[in-house]
């Protein structure tokens, strides 16, 4: 799985190693300055210098903003732009911003003065720079952004990425600034160039689904991402070919509420996800499927048969619970009870018994009180995660739970998020601790940190490494466990395939 550039504060703990959240952020919807606009032939300047151009993405947050700044590469490669690592001498920097952590626009603003001064500096030696601002802060803050800070030249949202070079041309013509965020009647994916792969190791994220329709009060996303859409699976189908035809072995479908995906089948029929996930399997190339992040009131039968059925999707089920109280969970808008999520796991472990469960929770939402906290508490219990990500409650702007009464006390939150930290923690170690003297079929995804090690991952997304030579590097290969960690198992490679 990729690492993007994450940034996690204080008001989050992770209990895994691995980046796993699927979100966006808040409210209004600003209009673009823009009117509808189809893309537009680059511009002679800048096309005419293929292949001389720096890129510099800088990534917030979830694996769609990594999926997101891997198309945005994708979309400037044509003009002859190649990522690199620093911003120094970059001819583009883009943010791919995060709204879902608290003073998320604070912590960008700060980064794009850093950037600002970059840029200028590089303009008093001679040189142009551009500064494009993209992703979910971008969409709430819209013309905001370029009265606070003036280098930024664009301000993009989520849904109007393959607008990108025509908009960074005009910038650069018309020497101003511009702001699109408007929700783009064109599908962003069927109008961005054809993924490369090449170099971006063997497993890869598939965006299938984006936006939602679920309206947890507590959340921004339906406001930044907008409504729920889904692209055509054919669509899917043949970017996940040519994934396959690069190289990719693993696919994470993602979307942020990637179960309830519905899209138009190969057949004209429509598609849920257990549908679009047996279409995937037929690429042989593609030997393992993931999906995430899903709600529970969506997980469907078909889905749940699937992870009987299908070999290629793997044991792993990510399915935010955020509570176990039902008073909290109805405040939330969640549309479950507590024991309606204990009965769906059920429902899982019984069409798959190993398999391994993640989940997000919040802890100190407006009006949780010591018990509602305990029976949080006792679902966890009566779950057993194999990983988890927990969230301090705090107010976004513009969502239902932001006006409400009863926010509880900060040192209540802390105390609250280290407890239910500590019970996760102990349950990822117990997890990994039940895989030594197992072995395990590892995707070998890239060199490990020591000399002739690999690191890859298990079925159930733990990080593994093994000795093992670099040729391994894109097969999946048997590896007894000897070893396990908070976030890593560590093993031999038992057979050589
Ligand atoms: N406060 C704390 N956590 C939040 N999340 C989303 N919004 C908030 C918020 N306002 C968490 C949820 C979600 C994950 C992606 O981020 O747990 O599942
Ligand atoms: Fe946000 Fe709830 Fe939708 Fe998840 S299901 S993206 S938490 S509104």
């Amino acid at each position: 799985m990729h690492d993007g550039d994450r940034t996690m504060d204080d008001t989050s703990t992770t209990v895994s190693g691995s980046a796993t959240t699927l979100p966006g952020p808040p409210l209004g919807i600003p209009n673009s300055k823009l009117g509808p606009m189809t893309p537009t032939p680059p511009s002679p300047e800048i096309a005419s210098k293929p292949e001389s151009k720096k890129l510099y993405v800088k990534t917030y947050g979830c694996q769609m903003n990594v999926y997101d700044s891997e198309r945005i590469e994708d979309a400037m490669r044509p003009l002859g732009y190649l990522p690199v690592s620093s911003p120094d001498e970059a001819d583009l920097m883009v943010l791919n911003t995060c709204h879902i952590r608290e003073k998320a626009a604070d912590k960008v603003y700060s980064e794009l003065g850093r950037l600002n001064e970059i840029k200028e500096a590089r303009a008093a030696a001679g040189g142009r720079t551009q500064i494009a601002v993209a992703g979910c802060v971008a969409q709430a803050e819209g013309p905001e952004m370029i009265r606070r800070q003036k280098g930024v030249d664009l301000v993009v949202g989520p849904q109007n990425y393959h607008r990108m070079p025509a908009l960074l041309a005009r910038a650069a013509a018309d020497g101003r600034s511009i702001v699109d965020t408007d929700f783009a009647v064109e599908s962003k994916f069927e109008a961005l160039p054809s993924r490369v792969a090449a170099g971006r190791g063997p497993s890869a994220f598939l965006t299938v689904q984006e936006g939602c329709d679920k309206f947890c009060t507590f959340c921004v996303v339906p406001y930044t991402r907008g409504g729920e859409m889904s692209r055509p699976a054919g669509r899917i189908i043949e970017e996940a070919q040519r994934l396959s035809d690069q190289g990719v072995r693993e696919l994470t479908l993602l979307g942020q509420n990637v179960n309830a995906y519905h899209g138009t089948g190969t057949d004209g029929a429509d598609w849920g996800l257990a549908r679009l996930v047996e279409g995937l399997s037929a690429i042989d190339g593609i030997r393992r499927i993931r999906y995430m992040t899903s709600h529970p009131r969506d997980m469907d039968d078909a889905l749940i048969a699937a992870h009987r059925d299908n070999e290629k999707l793997m044991p792993f089920l990510h399915l935010p619970v955020q509570s176990g109280s039902d008073r909290t969970l109805a405040a939330m808008n969640r549309k479950h009870t507590g024991a309606e999520y204990l009965r769906l796991i059920d429902r899982v472990r019984t069409a798959r018994a190993d398999i391994a469960l993640s989940t997000d929770i919040i802890v100190g939402f407006p009006g949780e009180t010591e018990a509602d906290f305990e029976a949080t508490l006792g679902l966890i219990r009566a779950v057993g995660y194999a990983m988890a990500y927990t969230f301090k409650y705090s107010p976004r702007p513009g969502t239902p739970a932001e006006g409400m009464q009863e926010q509880v006390p900060e040192p209540m939150k802390t105390d609250r998020l280290a407890r239910a930290h500590e019970l996760l923690t102990n349950q990822q170690m117990a997890f990994n601790a039940a895989c030594i003297g197992r072995t395990l079929h590892v995707l070998f995804e890239k060199k490990g940190r020591n000399p002739g090690q690999l690191i890859g991952r298990s079925p159930y997304l733990q990080s593994v490494h093994a000795s093992a030579t670099d040729d391994l590097i894109g097969q999946i290969v048997p590896v007894a466990i000897n070893f396990s960690g908070m976030n890593s198992l560590g093993g031999d490679v038992a057979v050589y395939s």
